[in-house]
């Protein structure tokens, strides 16, 4: 979400509070509700669940009228598509080089370590985004990834993230839509360890419960949903860290060409992409035999 001035203490108490009860099943949001209802919805909400509305958060309010709008529109129209008959999709995983936005191949060596830039490519499906990473220590050191077991909290099912690739293997993807409800970013991204701090406007909003479970689970930066809260580690496969997601963020693969330095994605572990039954399919396959890593945005402050 973006305002264009700055949030007083209070509104940011109660925009807080606001995402708590989001997240609280108990009074649970209405994204189509609010969709159909707009302002007058959301009001009624904040009125109920969070805290009187006066005059003086009317202005607050607005803003809040339209980043939740788009997020929530992003939201149900990814679901909607999930429950479309689906397109042919693509038949297996193909072999993508990396290229940067100039056409040339990403060098593993060159990616940048704790990079707070988001990088995405598509893959397999045209409009399916990753992001890639090289992961680092609080000192911005590189950190080899070892495989691990990740488990499913919606079905308790378990898979192995393989660990990273690269000069170090430290360099992993994801797929970029939270599992959740399909936020994308800027709303959802990496947090690096020089970033693991409270008190950022959106898109770049911490909640101290997403450093406690870093803390809890050893790691110096996660992946972060501002739209409902959820939180991944992406040190460990983007297990689910904290909810309301119930699945883990599916894992990109990546080979790496020690020879040549240069990266390819070849296939996806884990759960499907958000919105599809099946990774390789309700989609578009892309063309050709290279996809483009580009960077997105800078979502810190
Ligand atoms: S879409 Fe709800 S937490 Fe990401």
């Amino acid at each position: 979400m973006e305002f264009s001035n700055p949030l007083s203490i209070g509104d940011f108490y109660y925009l807080r509070k606001f995402s708590g009860a989001m997240k609280n099943p108990r009074t649970k949001f209405n994204d189509v509700k609010f969709i159909e209802g707009g302002e007058n919805y959301l009001c009624h909400y904040l009125a109920n669940n969070v805290g009187p509305v006066d005059e003086t958060r009317r202005k607050f309010i607005k803003g809040l009228v339209i980043g939740i709008g788009a997020i929530a529109a992003a939201s149900v129209l990814d679901a909607a598509r999930g429950l479309q008959v689906p397109l042919a999709g693509t038949s297996a995983f193909q072999k993508m080089l990396l290229v940067d936005s100039t056409g040339a191949a990403v060098k593993g060596s060159s990616v940048p370590v704790n990079n707070p830039i988001i990088v995405l490519y598509e893959y397999p499906l045209t409009d399916e985004i990753n992001f890639l990473f090289n992961l680092g220590d609080t000192s911005n050191n590189p950190v080899t990834l070892s495989s691990s077991t990740v488990t499913v909290p919606q079905d308790g099912h378990t898979y192995t993230f393989p660990g990273g690739v690269g000069p170090k293997q430290s360099i992993v993807s994801y797929s970029a839509i939270c599992q959740h409800l399909g936020c994308k970013p800027p709303n959802i991204h990496f947090y690096p360890p020089a970033y693991m701090k409270t008190g950022m406007p959106f898109p770049a909003f911490l909640p101290q419960d997403a450093i406690t479970a870093a803390q809890s689970a050893n790691v110096p930066g996660v992946i972060h949903c501002d739209c409902h809260g959820s939180t991944y580690d992406p040190y460990h496969g983007a297990s689910v860290l904290t909810g309301p997601t119930q699945r883990p963020l599916p894992f990109t693969v990546l080979e790496w060409d020690s020879s040549t330095d240069q990266l390819y994605a070849t296939g996806s572990v884990g759960v499907p992409v958000y919105g599809h039954t099946n990774t390789l399919t309700g989609g578009t396959g892309l063309s050709g035999t290279s996809t483009t890593a580009a960077n997105s945005v800078n979502p810190f402050p």
